[in-house]
């Protein structure tokens, strides 16, 4: 089968390696020119709005998916029309829309932060108003790894968030004190069948994912899935499908979905008995969807800004080292690694000496 990506980054590059053995082959429509899942495919160098490149992947996919979120709706509009877009236009349009997402949760009784759309300057104070302080504004189009937000913690500090953002459409959300974040990745197929993988446990610093832990048997699991399980039905989803959630003590605060495969999944490559990758490869091909249990506890952690030495990292027993051949810069996801182990206690260790490694290397300026 021939699937076609919409997007070439480090996500595509994964799919294509999981889907690879099962005999697919890909065709990426991106337009940058290093894209880093270029050499695992076919590379349609084109803006997303070119329709010469819409045809050309439409002839050469029998389905189409996306990596990331951010795709103008014409284009998935075009590729749902023909039959080939999973998930749905549908399902992607909500999820980049914040005011919209938060909407769904809502209308499907997922508990949310509490939020008010903010239009203009003016907005500002009926929308304090619902959320109290502190709050975050958020830009509704286009954030990203904690991109296109302000933290609000003085009523003073309203105006200097709204400029901060451009004045651009936003939304105010009260800001949650969880204890912890947590993910919970569902993947639902063609025939209406749901699976989940164990809750992952996510630290972020800066608004970008650091460490994503896999600790099989979360008290929490069970409420997880059943929100996430709401979601996958209401939107008749056919894929991966992952939700961000924020964990106040029994209970769970949905914060946000992405229509794809997840960052804190990666830790399904090798610590699960089927990968998100794969399965979302088997759900937008119509395949039985395979098991989602953990083989044990994992750790994931992301090079960000600058890679490690690779010899130092492959020093540490059992890990499983993920460079993207992506070019350095600031902020930006090169790779990462993940330790599987039996237990916690087992990992523990060389989990400390991996973020030791992750962070030495992000504080040195990057490669030439
Ligand atoms: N309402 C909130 N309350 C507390 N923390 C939040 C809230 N919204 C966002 N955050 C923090 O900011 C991070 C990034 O925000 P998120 O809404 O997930 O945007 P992004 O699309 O950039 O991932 C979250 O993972 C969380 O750490
Ligand atoms: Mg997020």
């Amino acid at each position: 089968m021939r699937i076609g990506i919409l997007g070439g980054g480090q996500l595509a590059r994964m799919l294509a390696l999981a889907g690879t053995p099962l005999g697919m082959r890909f065709m990426f429509l991106a337009p940058e020119a290093d894209a880093c899942a270029a050499s695992l495919g076919t590379h349609l160098q084109a803006p997303f709005t070119d329709q010469d490149a819409w045809a050309t992947l439409a002839t050469g996919a029998d389905r189409v998916t996306c990596e990331l979120e951010h795709v103008p709706l014409p284009t998935l509009q075009y590729f749902h029309q023909r039959g080939l877009l999973a998930p749905s236009d549908e399902a992607v349009a909500i999820a980049q829309e914040r005011l919209h997402e938060k909407e769904l949760l809502n209308r499907l009784e997922l508990p949310t932060a509490q939020y008010a759309a903010v239009d203009s300057a003016a907005d500002m104070a009926s929308a304090l108003a619902i959320t109290g302080l502190p709050a975050i504004l958020k830009t509704r189009r286009m954030g990203y790894d904690g991109k296109g937000q302000a933290m609000i913690r003085e009523p003073g500090e309203a105006l200097a968030a709204w400029h901060s953002l451009g004045e651009v459409p936003a939304i105010l959300e009260s800001v949650v004190p969880f204890e912890r974040e947590l993910s919970i990745i569902g993947v639902r197929g063609r025939d209406g069948v749901c699976r989940f993988w164990p809750l992952s446990e996510n630290r972020h610093r800066n608004g970008i994912l650091r460490l994503s832990l896999c600790r099989p048997g979360n008290p929490l699991q069970a409420l997880a899935e059943k929100y996430c399980e709401r979601l996958l039905v209401a939107l008749d989803y056919v894929g991966v499908l992952a939700l961000e959630l924020f964990q106040c003590g029994d209970e769970l605060f949905a914060n946000e979905y992405a229509p794809r495969v997840h960052n804190s999944g990666h830790w399904t490559i090798e610590g699960a008995v089927t990968s998100q990758f794969e399965n979302h490869l088997r759900a937008v091909a119509g395949l039985p969807l395979g098991c989602t249990e953990a083989r044990g506890h994992s750790a994931m952690v992301n090079f960000i800004g600058n890679m490690p030495d690779s010899r130092q990292l492959l020093d540490i027993p059992g890990l499983h080292l993920h460079s993207y051949g992506k070019s350095a810069a600031p902020g930006r996801k090169l790779g990462h690694a993940t330790l599987c182990g039996a237990t916690a206690e087992q990992l523990a260790k060389n989990t400390e000496r991996l973020i030791e490694l992750a962070d030495a290397a992000e504080g040195a300026p990057p490669h030439a």
